[in-house]
């Protein structure tokens, strides 16, 4: 078969994409940068589930072969649109498109018969699908569209077949593949080192850990070239299909989707090995999250794939810049979003995570069951955090230093045998602790202009969730509370199912719309990574999704952890991290010996690196207390803006940001290093020309040391103009903070 070929061009010809088939009717993609190969020429298709459920009769066939072009159309698109909350008040949506429709006729095996006499009869079948391509300047989109059509309603997916054919052994910044955690320490090898790795790289600790491959990777996967190119592949709209890891081709894989020996989830059907053909080494194939039959998708035309993305820059500032994962996505569905606003607050958390408190009221039974307690009569254990006392002084500390909202987790029944159990009626979301007097609290902290943050652990019980959902957020409506915070703690149940699936993902967005109609913004917890769908659900202010400071507590992080993030986690959308850990050595006040491997002044810098219109002030009242002067960034620091400006970045190294508040003059600038420390270089060029800034820095003080002197800061007031330059060291584990207060 001669293919046609069709190619597309970035805006501004620096990317290309070109398309065709080759001689078995395979879809082939390849992409270039300024000239260079970004993925050499790759396969795209779907194998379909052949054994059960043969669609409409048929003996199901694949969907990565036999195809032949019928249409290809060019196009351009720019926009430029507002989001309700960001990084920057107006974003670009600027890209030329291919669109390419492809047919496949083949001869394909139909049942016939009534039931008694089946027979197999040979007919001539034909199905359409459409390879969309939207290129934009800082990277592309693909993915693949269903109309519906006589021949094809009903797929179930076997595995997307999605190939990215790297020019070569780059370094790369990873996770292990799993399909239900991300909360690993990022890995930096080259990719022939992966394998190697793996091992070590997996976080046993983790309640739910389902690796399934020693190749396996997650998105948003960051790389840098030998020759200095960044590239990073992950997903967008990723809703209704499961979350896509990449399976990497090294020269000793000799079969796809290979199931790691060692697993601890030995009840996870073990993916096959497949007979799919190999590509060439340093190829990466998708590799879709299974539900709990192991499929990949359930179909139904007309639908389409989320989009498989790949960003590329030769300056890595581009990388965190981009707004190519908000681009594909669908604007914002919500009507009114008046009610949508960002957010800063503290809670009673961090002292339970450091294991000084309990989210528990009680020690007193091996294990309960919720129907059959009389609460009022249980003997409390004395250590339960949320309780009236303790949290009325949260919420005079937030209306103190103008915190938004406090959350309150272990207020509700359930918290005695909560985790890893598989229970299934946990919690009821419904019912307060004794000792957390639900009306007056709410009332408390109102009269002092804040409000409380609910909290609803799931326990990864989605069903339990799903059935006490509307009362659960009726009871928040009834109270005040426009926030929750949801987590997926544990295996999912029902059993067998992934946090990644299609199913899961259907689950997170169903509590995201069903929020967005009660009027509740939403931060989930160990649910799915994102993919940009707080475009078109903004109530989704943030998300776990990846190893946040609770892990400080839990034995720590790297120093460059909060340097790679911004180019992988956050490029789906912005992360509860967490931040502002002061009193780092936890053996200071706890019996707790796990230590945050940051400077105090770093811990600042993280309000403006990391991202989020919902920031968290995370250390206990009194440690601010002890650091009042510190305190203040935090006071000051917005969370919403109507610019951002990447001033310096390299993955894991550094990161340096400078952000300016929505709605002021004022602007904020913060950088983040490294264990080896870094001098920041800022050229107040963003600056209004002839204006004066009253400028205050926190900065490490010159014995600064993430281990050794993580306290020692200093704090300098003066005025300045643009056109002047700051000079900034940071030690090593450090950074520093800015504000800028335009007179
Ligand atoms: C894990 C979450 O990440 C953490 O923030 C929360 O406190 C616990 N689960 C309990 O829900
Ligand atoms: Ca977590």
């Amino acid at each position: 078969m001669t293919a046609m070929a069709g190619s597309v061009k970035s805006p501004n010809g620096n990317i290309e994409v070109k398309f065709s088939l080759d001689g078995d009717g395979r879809p082939v993609y390849e992409m270039t940068y300024k000239g260079k190969a970004v993925v050499k020429p790759s396969h795209l298709g779907l194998e379909l589930a052949k054994d059960k459920h043969a669609s409409a009769g048929y003996k199901e066939t694949d969907l990565t072969g036999g195809f032949r072009i019928v249409g290809e159309k060019n196009s351009e698109f720019d926009e430029t649109w507002q989001p309700v909350w960001g990084e920057t008040k107006d974003i670009r949506n600027h890209y030329n498109e291919l669109e390419v429709t492809l047919e496949q006729r083949e001869k394909v095996e139909k049942y016939t018969g009534d039931g008694t006499n089946l027979g197999v009869a040979l007919t001539d079948r034909l199905r359409t699908m459409i390879l969309r391509f939207r290129v934009f300047d800082d990277g592309i989109g693909f993915r693949y569209e269903f109309p519906q059509q006589k021949e094809l309603n009903y797929f179930l997916i076997r595995e997307e077949r999605t190939e990215f054919a790297m020019a070569g052994d780059h370094t790369a910044w990873w996770l292990p593949g799993d399909y239900d955690t991300q909360e690993q320490m990022t890995q930096e090898t080259k990719l022939s080192q992966i394998r190697e790795r793996f091992p070590k790289a997996v976080n046993w600790s983790n309640s739910s850990v389902a690796t399934f491959s020693p190749t396996g990777v997650q998105t948003s996967l960051q790389m840098k070239t030998d020759d200095g190119l960044y590239i990073n592949i992950h997903e967008a709209a990723c809703q209704d299909y499961a979350t896509m890891h990449l399976e990497l081709v090294d020269a000793k894989t000799e079969h796809l989707s290979e199931m790691l020996a060692g697993s601890s989830n030995d009840y996870t059907p073990a993916p096959q090995k497949s007979s799919y053909p190999l590509p060439q080494p340093f190829t990466f194939v998708s590799h879709l999250t299974p539900d709990a039959t192991g499929l990949k998708g359930a179909m139904q035309t007309p639908c389409e794939t989320p989009w498989r993305t790949v960003m590329v820059s030769d300056d890595a500032r581009d990388m965190l810049a981009s707004n190519l994962i908000l681009n594909l996505n669908e604007p914002c569905k919500i009507e009114d979003t008046s009610w949508i606003h960002p957010t800063k607050y503290c809670g009673v958390w961090w002292e339970m995570i450091v294991g000084k408190s309990s989210w528990n009221y009680t020690d007193e039974f091996p294990s309960i069951k919720l129907d059959q307690i009389d609460w009022a009569k249980v003997k409390p254990n004395g250590r339960h955090a949320a309780n009236n006392e303790k949290v009325k002084r949260y919420i005079d500390f937030a209306a103190k230093n103008g915190l938004d909202e406090v959350l309150v987790e272990g207020w509700n029944v359930g918290w005695e045998d909560w985790a890893n159990m598989w229970k299934r009626d946990v919690f009821d979301f419904v019912t307060p602790y004794p000792d957390f007097d639900i009306k007056m609290l709410n009332d408390y902290a109102h009269a002092k202009g804040v409000k409380l943050l609910m909290h609803h652990e799931t326990s990864s019980s989605t069903q339990n969730y799903e059935r006490h959902i509307k009362e659960a957020f009726a009871l928040m409506n009834k109270y005040g509370y426009d926030a929750v915070k949801t987590g997926y703690v544990g295996d999912i149940i029902p059993r067998g199912d992934h946090h990644y699936s299609q199913s899961m993902n259907n689950h997170y967005l169903y509590v995201i719309k069903e929020a967005a109609k009660h009027h509740i913004m939403v931060n989930s917890h160990e649910a799915t990574r994102p993919t940009g769908l707080c475009r078109t659900w903004p109530n989704l202010v943030g998300g776990e999704s990846a190893r946040g400071t609770e892990y400080e507590a839990f034995g720590g992080s790297n120093p460059d952890h909060t340097c790679i993030l911004p180019f992988t986690r956050l490029q789906g959308g912005p992360m509860d991290y967490t931040p502002g850990i002061f009193v780092t050595k936890l053996s200071t006040w706890s019996d707790n010996t796990s230590w945050a491997r940051i400077t105090l002044a770093g811990s600042l810098a993280l309000y403006l690196t990391m991202y989020s219109p919902l920031q968290m002030a995370a250390d206990l009242p009194e440690h601010y207390e002890q650091f009042d002067d510190a305190f203040q960034f935090i006071r000051d620091v917005a969370c919403d803006w109507d610019d951002s400006r990447y001033l310096e970045a390299e993955p894991a190294d550094y990161i340096t940001v400078a952000r300016k508040a929505k709605g002021t003059d004022n602007w904020f600038v913060g950088g983040k290093c490294d264990e080896n420390g870094h001098t920041a270089v800022v050229k107040l060029d963003f600056l209004d020309k002839g204006r004066k800034y009253d400028c205050t820095i926190y900065a490490d003080a010159a014995d600064a040391h993430y281990e050794h002197n993580p306290q020692a800061y200093t704090i300098t007031k003066k005025v300045v103009k643009a056109g002047q330059t700051l000079k900034l060291r940071e030690a090593p584990g450090g950074g520093f903070a800015i504000s800028l207060i335009a007179r």
